[in-house]
Formats: C-alpha cells, sequence, structure tokens
C-alpha cells in the first residue's frame, strides 16, 4: 500500500483495505487532533488550500489538521481576490499554487475539475468536493464517524436522506457503504433520487437498494445520513421551491427510529434536521464535523510520505 504521492480524486480510487488503513492511521491521530498531544510529523511542509466554491469545515478541518500536524497553510477561500478575477484559467492557478506547496486541497464548483487539476500538477491533488461529482475526504470521515459511533462499519443499515441527485457527499458515501457489503435505502424527492449509475453500480457490487420517498419505513435503519438540498445546483429556482423543506428529522421521527439510531449529516444543515435533536446522543454530526481533522491529518501525511 503506497499513499506517497497520490492524488485523492475519487474515492473509488480506493481499495476496501486502503479505506481502513487510512481510518486506523486517523485513529492514531486523534489525540494531536483533539490537541492533547502535540506533533510536528509536517514541519516544514506547506499545503495550498484553494477554494473556489463555498466551504466551512472541509477548507478549516484541513486547514487545523496542517497546523496541528507542524505544517504550513498558504490559499485563498475568496477566488475573486485572484488573478481568476482578470481571467487567469484554473489550469494556471494550479501551475502556480504547485510551485510553492507540497500538496493542493482544492474544492470547485465543476464537476471533473479536481481530476484535470491533477493531470497537470506534480503535487498532490486532494479533492475537497467539484460540483455534484465526489467528496472523497468527506466520504472517508463518514465510515470514520460510523466506525467510532458503531464499533464496526460492517452490519449497519443506512438510509441516505434528501437531496441525492446533487449531493456529492452521497455518490461518494453510496459507493463506499456498497464496497463494505452494506444495505441502503435512497429516499428523496422524486425529483432528487439517486443518479441510475449509482443505483446501478451498487446493486451491481451485490448490495440491495431500496429507493423510498418517504421517511415512514425507517424503523430498522441503524444510520439516518441526513443531506441539505443543494439549492446552488439547480437549474431552476422554481423546482428548489417545490422540494425545499420537504424532509424533516425531528423528535416525533425519532421516536419512530431505534432507540440507538445514529443521525449524521455532513453540514450545513438549513432545517433538514431540527435544533431539539442535538442534545439527544443520537445525534452524531457534530462529533462528524470534528472527526474531519484526524481524517484530513491521515491522509495529509500519508500524500506526504511521512507515514505509511
Ligand atoms: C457538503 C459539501 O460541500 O458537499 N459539506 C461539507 O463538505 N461538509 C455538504 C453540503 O454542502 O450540503
Amino acid at each position: 500500500m503506497n499513499f506517497k504521492g497520490r492524488d485523492v480524486i475519487s474515492i473509488k480510487d480506493f481499495s476496501r483495505e486502503e479505506i481502513l488503513h487510512v481510518l486506523d492511521v486517523a485513529e492514531r491521530m486523534l489525540p494531536i487532533a483533539e490537541g492533547k498531544e502535540k506533533s510536528d510529523l509536517l514541519h516544514g511542509y506547506i499545503m495550498a488550500s484553494l477554494f473556489f466554491e463555498p466551504s466551512t469545515r472541509t477548507r478549516l478541518s484541513f486547514e487545523a489538521a496542517m497546523k496541528r500536524l507542524g505544517g504550513n497553510v498558504i490559499g485563498f477561500a475568496r477566488p475573486g481576490t485572484t488573478s481568476l478575477k482578470k481571467g487567469e484559467t484554473m489550469a494556471d492557478t494550479i501551475r502556480t499554487a504547485e510551485s510553492y506547496c507540497d500538496v493542493i486541497v482544492m474544492r470547485h464548483p465543476q464537476e471533473g475539475s479536481a481530476r484535470l487539476a491533477a493531470d497537470f500538477a506534480s503535487v498532490p491533488i486532494i479533492n475537497g468536493g467539484d460540483g455534484a461529482g465526489h467528496h472523497p475526504t468527506q466520504c472517508l470521515l463518514d465510515l470514520f464517524t460510523i466506525k467510532r459511533e458503531k464499533g464496526k462499519i460492517e452490519g449497519n443499515s443506512v438510509a441516505l436522506i434528501g437531496d441525492l441527485k446533487y449531493g456529492r457527499t452521497v455518490h461518494s458515501l453510496a459507493y463506499a457503504l456498497a464496497l463494505f457489503g452494506i444495505d441502503m435505502k435512497f429516499i428523496s424527492p422524486p425529483e432528487l433520487q439517486m443518479p441510475k449509475e449509482v443505483v446501478e453500480e451498487c446493486r451491481e457490487m451485490g448490495v440491495e437498494i431500496n429507493i423510498e420517498n418517504s421517511l415512514d419505513d425507517i424503523g430498522d435503519m441503524d444510520v439516518l445520513y441526513v443531506t441539505r438540498i443543494q439549492k446552488e445546483r439547480f437549474p431552476d429556482p422554481e423546482e428548489y421551491s417545490r422540494v425545499a423543506g420537504s424532509y424533516r428529522i425531528d423528535r416525533k421521527l425519532l421516536e419512530k427510529a431505534k432507540k440507538d439510531v445514529t443521525i449524521m449529516h455532513p453540514l450545513p444543515r438549513v432545517d433538514e434536521i431540527s435544533p431539539e435533536l442535538d442534545s439527544t446522543p443520537n445525534a452524531a454530526y457534530f462529533r462528524q464535523t470534528f472527526n474531519g481533522v484526524p481524517v484530513r491529518m491521515a491522509l495529509l501525511a500519508l500524500v506526504l510520505g511521512v507515514v505509511e
């Protein structure tokens, strides 16, 4: 297993063993992520954080991960203040950034942009989300969260809920859960169903997929993975207003679920999860947010070749 110099573009580029290895390294990073232990593992390394699209958790947790390991960060979160504004291409922006750093983390609204960037960059590119495409690092932290909350990944039943059409986190997660043999329910309004190719791919991998339109039947689920309706990706605002607020997880719904159901959300939430659930032991979404730090530490240390 060799991670040094590798790009992290899609979770599909990882085998099950490689995923488990990243999660094991992340586990070892926990005391450093929590600030209980100090580390200089990435001292002298520079990460460029290039965010062409809004982000809170992905960018901050990557930056925290790098800094907790003694590394440095350069970058931008407001592309409007860079030479892109003067008409520079993304390709030239990437070529510029790579001459100043050892690894690039990027988020871009266009699907396929990270793969494209990896074609002309010689430093590793880590995809922090490419449009409605992939979000591999979120996927790894989601798996890490399931493992920590449930003790293991295998054997859980998972419902992916909300905007399964435009949500990149669920595109990555559905594939990864299928890789672990997990049966899934895909619950969304009919307009926002999981793309056919994702459903077919999961079924070909041998897992059972149930496609549903309502939250009536979640009583035997171990994990509810809730997502935001991706307003910014709707070609037609009318279409958005028809589905906005379709599903809401609240106390009443929790009563219908397993007592120890784990509620996850990549965040940001708009109104999909009632804040009254935040103080329940079922609400794992803020622990999930924290888990971004050890998982991203593990990835940075692996692709920079300082751990194996
Ligand atoms: C998600 C994203 O950007 O895809 N957020 C995240 O990275 N935690 C989910 C979303 O924006 O709804």
